[in-house]
């Protein structure tokens, strides 16, 4: 740990997130600022463990800023998660005299880091990148936002086939085991409901608020129903039960899956997104080790890279009333 950390690694992993270029882009050139050479490790921990690195220069991440997705590819490793694969990966780390590694991902990625510097005590700080937003220890992870965009302006053009034919819509949205997107974007796009992994309001009251509607005037309906919503087994389940119970809804199901995940990033990723990654070189630099980079209340935060797989990042379910009131 005392030694001068002449080379930084960089690799992504998990799901991708629009922004991860960005954050890229940003611990390349913070290396280049601070006169550390830099290392773009391919397909996560998988190229860790084969030795898929090659150095990046400041003028090989031009733009990629706008760009969605991850130039170093991404993958989720299996052999990473045993000792032989973590002791493959620490052996190309220093035969490549390589000091520290960045990683940019999200829970499953800081398990692997944890696991790792329990190992070997490697230094390495995470920076969260998922689309879904649930990772303890910043506001905001690199991709939400983007994501949140990309869902609002599909669920706008669904709006106008559903009002043109009198349908109820189920739409399903990413989120693994968080209604962030759900809940987020439900708002911003007016949905009529919002169905979320951590409150489940259960059939009957989900029945009694859709017919309200309907008795309120309402013609056509959109649902948004988060991929870890526990209400039915899935969107599909739900959908078929309200059609066969309730012939006066015309129901249609869409699951907007992985184009949730693609696309340029917003404005608001990629500043964030360069924010961290300058932070998370910085931070190294500055011999720390074993924490996630995040931003909380506008300020870079650190926390233990154990707490932010353990703790949850809380949704503010106070924005289901909300919700509610304004579909009335
Ligand atoms: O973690 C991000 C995420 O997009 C989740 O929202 C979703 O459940 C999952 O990844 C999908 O993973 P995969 O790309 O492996 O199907």
């Amino acid at each position: 740990m005392n030694e001068p950390i002449n080379k930084i690694a960089v690799l992504t992993s998990g799901g991708d997130a629009p922004g991860m270029n960005a954050a890229i882009r940003a611990v390349v050139r913070a290396c280049s600022y601070y006169s550390v050479e830099c290392v773009g490790v391919y397909r996560g921990y998988q190229g860790l463990i084969e030795g898929d690195f090659e150095t990046i220069s400041a003028r090989n991440v031009s733009n990629i800023i706008n760009k969605g997705g991850t130039i170093l590819k991404s993958a989720r490793s299996l052999e990473f998660k045993t000792k032989e694969g973590r002791a493959k990966a620490y052996k190309n780390l220093k035969t490549q005299g390589i000091g520290a590694l960045v990683l940019i991902g999200g829970d499953g990625t800081f398990t692997g880091g944890l696991k790792f510097i329990k190992e070997y005590n490697f230094p390495l700080v995470g920076i969260p990148g998922t689309i879904d937003n649930d990772i303890y220890g910043t506001d905001n992870t690199i991709g939400y936002d983007t994501a949140l965009n990309t869902v609002v302006e599909v669920i706008d053009k669904i709006r106008d086939t559903a009002s043109s034919h009198n349908r109820l819509f189920f739409i399903e949205v990413m989120g693994r085991d968080a209604g962030f997107i759900a809940l987020n974007a439900g708002i911003g796009a007016g949905a009529e409901e919002i169905l979320i992994p951590e409150k489940n309001i259960g059939l009957e009251k989900f029945v009694d608020s859709l017919n309200k509607g309907r008795d309120n005037g309402k013609t056509s309906s959109i649902v948004v129903v988060s991929e870890g919503d526990k209400i039915g087994k899935n969107v599909f389940e739900l959908a078929d039960y309200i059609s066969e119970n309730f012939s006066e809804y015309d129901v249609r199901v869409s699951v907007l899956g992985h184009m949730q995940r693609g696309g340029s990033p917003s404005c608001f990723d990629r500043v964030l997104a360069s924010r961290l990654g300058v932070a998370a070189v910085e931070a190294l630099l500055d011999k720390s080790t074993g924490v996630m980079i995040g931003i909380t209340e506008n300020k870079i935060s650190k926390v233990e890279l154990d707490k932010a797989i353990k703790m949850n990042n809380d949704i503010n379910i106070e924005l289901l009333k909300v919700a509610e009131i304004t579909s009335v």
